[in-house]
């Protein structure tokens, strides 16, 4: 039986938390007695998902911050209305992401699926940081996927502007989270502050649905009956999130609740320091965090 009492005291951070996985994730973690911040981009989407998750998990602990974090300026001000209205986070879930079939360009002028599903939790991870190690023990827990494992990071077109395919972009991204939580790790070793990163399982979601492939149409309909629930898909953040058996397990990528191999690609030290610069450069932060 889960102890209800495991999280109290604990604040929490999910973005992406007004549906599918984020949103199973806030109510597992609510249940479990956090105070939970969720996000989304639609205020009035986002206040429905917090009324649900309040009466899912019986906490009125739940609060709402909204923002695009396809866009950078979006993520520094999410950053700071996050320090300004928690005085201690000890976890942050990176889970927002997303595919789109097709090549489209953020505010910032970045292919989406990259400045999305990676650059948006490299940043916002990076401005978090100090208040996550100030309340340390805290994790830092990032939602990948299977797919990382058909990744290969193309440093010499990372925004997919000469070919773009969706199914390569959202592998890239995917395999990226992977290597940017391996390389936090090493960069934070010591802090109390750990990272891990994880395939949740194949999902009953939204995923996709802004701008599935033609492939994607014809798949989702037909597979869905077989997909795990959002609740089961939640199991294994909320496991890293939460789970004294992961305390201090730092640098490691999990599916169904067990750490396991990933993308060889992903061991290589030199290639992800240089997806670490890259990003740096990409969202404009010069300095890196003081630990
Ligand atoms: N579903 C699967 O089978 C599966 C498998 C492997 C990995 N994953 C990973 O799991 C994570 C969650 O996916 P999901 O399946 O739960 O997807 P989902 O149902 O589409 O949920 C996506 C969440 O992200 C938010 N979001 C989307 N675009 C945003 C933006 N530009 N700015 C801010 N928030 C944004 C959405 O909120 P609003 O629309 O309200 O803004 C929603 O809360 C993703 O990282 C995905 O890659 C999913």
């Amino acid at each position: 039986m889960a102890d209800n009492h495991l999280m109290a005291g604990k604040t929490v951070l999910i973005t992406g938390g007004t549906g599918g996985i984020g949103k199973a994730t806030a109510i597992g973690l609510a249940a479990l007695g956090a105070r939970v911040g969720i996000t989304g981009r639609d205020a009035t989407r986002a206040q429905a998902a917090a009324v649900e998750i309040r009466k899912a998990s019986g906490s009125p602990s739940v609060e709402v911050f909204v923002a695009d974090l396809s866009s950078q300026a979006e993520v520094r001000r999410l950053a700071g209305e996050v320090l300004d209205s928690y005085p201690r986070l000890d976890v942050l879930v990176n889970n927002v992401g997303g595919f789109w079939a097709n090549r489209h360009v953020t505010a910032d002028g970045l292919e989406h699926t990259f400045a999305l599903n990676h650059l948006a939790g490299f940043l916002l991870t990076n401005l978090l940081l100090d208040r996550l190690t100030a309340s340390s023990p805290a994790r830092v827990v990032t939602v990948s996927s299977g797919a990382q494992a058909m990744g290969r990071i193309d440093f010499e077109d990372l925004q997919g502007s000469r070919n773009y395919s969706g199914q390569r972009a959202y592998n890239q991204s995917k395999l990226a989270n992977v290597m940017f939580t391996y390389e936090l790790a090493r960069r934070i070793e010591g802090t109390g502050v750990t990272a891990t990163v994880l395939h949740p399982g194949v999902v009953r979601t939204a995923f996709a649905a802004e701008d599935p492939s033609p492939m994607w149409k014809v798949m989702i309909p037909l597979a869905r009956p077989f997909m795990k629930t959002p609740s089961r898909g939640a199991a294994t953040p909320i496991y890293l999130a939460s789970s004294p058996e992961v305390e201090g397990v730092s640098g490691r990528y999990f599916a169904n609740g067990k750490p396991k191999t990933s993308n060889k690609v992903s061991y290589d030290t030199a290639a992800a320091e240089r997806l670490w610069q890259l990003s740096t450069d990409l969202v404009g932060l010069t300095t890196a965090p003081q630990i």
